[in-house]
């Protein structure tokens, strides 16, 4: 009955982890920020609601909106205007407005392995195909340019490069970053560059494409800046021409992002608000902690994530990723899968570290027990 395009695609393995938990399990598993957005943003939601902002809006956000996102790249490339943002209804739907926006059935786009969970479905969902690449754990989990060389075909279309990364915590130093440009102009490829985690670096610098190339589209979100995963809101930053064909997509799929939800985000943008910095601050606390915990666990062994709020460690434990995550499901704690994350991501699991010290500590204490266990069966 449904699409031959649905029947390849699946629900992620994280979404079926959390649906599977037991009630009052530690939850590890899903990314996101245990904070309430900061305060301004939240009233200045209320007032908008409350004063009439309840209407559709221009399909690429409210200019005023797309202005001050434009500011935020004024010190990369000053003339970011307002006509390269589009305001999307968060950081997935800006990934798959991207994906219908520039591939064609056939076309092969390279996706990173272990990478985020959309970026192989939208490409097959736009008809082409996902060709792996490999992050290098022992490198910091960095991109290795030969072995990107190597699955470069005449098909090849585009790079999808996400630092810092879900879900291996790696961040590419500008080098890095400079190099992958130089390789996508070498071969006539579009990079799309997922950025939403550019605020959460805990060594080295963040490094944003924009503005090293017009061969690129960032993605990028609200939902993990302002603790705001549920109202959905996130933006597109492309070269202006590719702008508007970016945003004929995107009205197809959503005709407008939220109108409250842009008003509010325009207050928080304006305000700079203090609870943002100190989340922040609490993450790179707990990465402390979650980074000593687990290399103490027996079986265990996680590279210091430098971004985002993940630890990608990996295990000697018997068993598959799946299997164990599913028998620390049974003890209470929801992890995620590794290889939910692409074939190099077996042997992993992932733990969110977005999540309160003490279930953190709770955590790594039933991952201790599983261990002493596994290592003594
Ligand atoms: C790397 C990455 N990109 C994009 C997203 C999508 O975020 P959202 O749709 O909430 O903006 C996520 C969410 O976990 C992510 O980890």
């Amino acid at each position: 009955m449904v699409a031959q395009r649905v029947r390849e695609v699946e629900i992620s393995g994280i979404r079926k982890m959390f649906e599977a938990a037991p009630p009052n399990a530690i939850n590890l598993g899903l990314g996101e920020p245990d904070f309430d957005p900061p305060k301004v943003i939240v009233d200045a939601l209320c007032d908008a609601v409350r004063n009439g902002m309840n209407h559709y809006g221009p399909s690429a956000g409210l200019p005023a909106l797309r202005e001050k996102v434009a500011e935020r790249y004024h010190d990369r490339v000053p003339d970011t205007s307002r006509e390269n943002i589009i305001i999307t209804g968060s950081g997935s739907e800006g990934l798959m407005t991207a994906a219908l926006t520039l591939y064609d059935p056939g076309d092969e786009v390279l996706v990173p392995d272990p990478g985020f969970v959309l970026y192989a479905p939208h490409a097959r969902l736009a008809g082409a195909t996902p060709v792996p690449y490999p992050l290098d754990e022992s490198r910091g989990y960095q991109p290795d340019l030969d072995e990107l060389a190597k699955r470069v075909t005449a098909r090849t279309r585009a790079l999808v490069v996400n630092s810092p990364s879900n879900p291996t915590g790696g961040v590419f130093s500008k080098a890095t970053i400079e190099r992958l440009v130089a390789f996508a102009e070498a071969h006539e490829l579009t990079i799309v560059s997922d950025e939403v985690y550019e605020e959460m670096v805990y060594e080295g610098q963040f490094q944003s494409v924009w503005g090293l190339t017009e061969r690129a589209v960032v993605v990028h979100s609200f939902s993990k800046m302002f603790a705001m995963t549920g109202w959905r809101l996130g933006f597109l930053v492309a070269p202006r021409s590719l702008a508007v064909e970016l945003n004929k997509l995107h009205y197809h799929i959503m005709a407008c992002p939220s109108t409250p939800a842009q008003a509010a985000v325009l207050a928080g943008l304006n305000a700079e608000p203090e609870e943002s910095r100190e989340m922040i601050r609490e993450f790179r606390a707990r990465r402390e902690l979650i980074t000593r915990g687990l290399n103490r666990i027996p079986g265990l062994k996680v590279v210091p994530p430098a971004g985002a709020f993940y630890a990608f460690p990996r295990f000697s434990w018997p068993g598959t990723s799946q299997e164990i995550a599913g028998s620390l499901l049974q003890r209470g704690l929801i992890t995620t899968p590794g290889d939910a994350f692409g074939t190099l991501g077996a042997g992993h699991l992932r733990l969110s570290f977005a999540a309160s010290r003490e279930n953190l500590r709770k955590g790594m204490g039933i991952l201790r027990t599983y261990a002493r266990e596994a290592l003594a069966a």
